[in-house]
């Protein structure tokens, strides 16, 4: 493996699209429609507005919902021109074969936040674009029937220890209504590198009664990152 990494400093406010977050997570049609859906960490991704389109009532949460939609905005269009240029550097590593060229991941970055600038600024912004901040988040419990969380959890491993991913995965638990399901992705981090401390957190996955699975994504692009973890329960 290369000694490159993706630099970053921080938590990125990334933009990714319905289309990304179906092959990440391999979703069927039957996994959208079977209750309410809540992107965790879902920064400006156009997720929610998409899935909401097709009538799935998702909703999305992130700490930066707490200020100004026009701030998060623009911070998330910045991001799109920072990732564009780290990515650039280290293009060779990554799988192209979705996203075919730097230039049309972009061009995707910018839809997708076009897509969730206008949702989350419309009429149904505040019922769907919750402030919120792992491992605390502001639902009752049993609620979801399906929650997503992607480029968060583990991507940011060096920043959160264990212990925060280990009280975020029983959140997660706590808000998925019985017969739900979790999928997070990816298991590595910014230096492509597993999670350490993976095998600890299944089993404490299971002791609170949860199924865990690694399944392949369909999304090719990290370099080493071909599976996503769904926790049934
Ligand atoms: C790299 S973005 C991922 C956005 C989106 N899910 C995607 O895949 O494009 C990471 C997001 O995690 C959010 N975040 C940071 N700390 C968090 C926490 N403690 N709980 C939940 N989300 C957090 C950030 O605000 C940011 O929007």
């Amino acid at each position: 493996m290369s000694r490159m990494s993706y630099e970053q400093t921080g938590v990125a406010m990334t933009c990714r699209s319905y289309d990304e977050y179906v092959r990440m997570f391999d979703l069927k049609d039957a996994d959208l429609r079977n209750g309410e859906v809540l992107d965790v960490a879902a920064g400006g991704s156009s997720f929610t507005a998409e899935a909401n389109g097709r009538g799935i009532p998702a909703m999305a949460v992130d700490p930066r919902y707490e200020g100004n939609a026009a701030l998060w905005i623009s911070e998330a269009a910045r991001e799109i021109d920072d990732s564009t240029k780290k990515l650039a550097k280290i293009a060779q590593v990554f799988d192209w074969s979705y996203y075919g060229t730097l230039e049309k991941h972009r061009e995707g970055r910018e839809a997708s936040l076009r897509r969730f600038e206008a949702d989350a600024s419309g009429n149904f912004g505040l019922h769907r674009y919750v402030a919120g901040r792992l491992p605390e988040l502001p639902f009752d419990d049993n609620r979801f029937s399906l929650l997503l969380c992607s480029h968060f959890m583990f991507l940011y491993a060096g920043q959160f220890g264990p212990d925060f991913h280990l009280q975020s995965v029983i959140e997660l638990m706590r808000i998925c209504r019985p017969g739900g399901q979790i999928r997070i992705y990816p298991l590595i981090s910014l230096n492509w590198e597993p999670y350490p401390e993976l095998d600890a957190l299944l089993e404490a996955v299971r002791a609170n009664g949860g199924k865990p699975e690694l399944l392949p994504t369909r999304l090719p692009f990290i370099p080493e990152s071909d599976y996503f973890l769904q926790i049934s329960l």
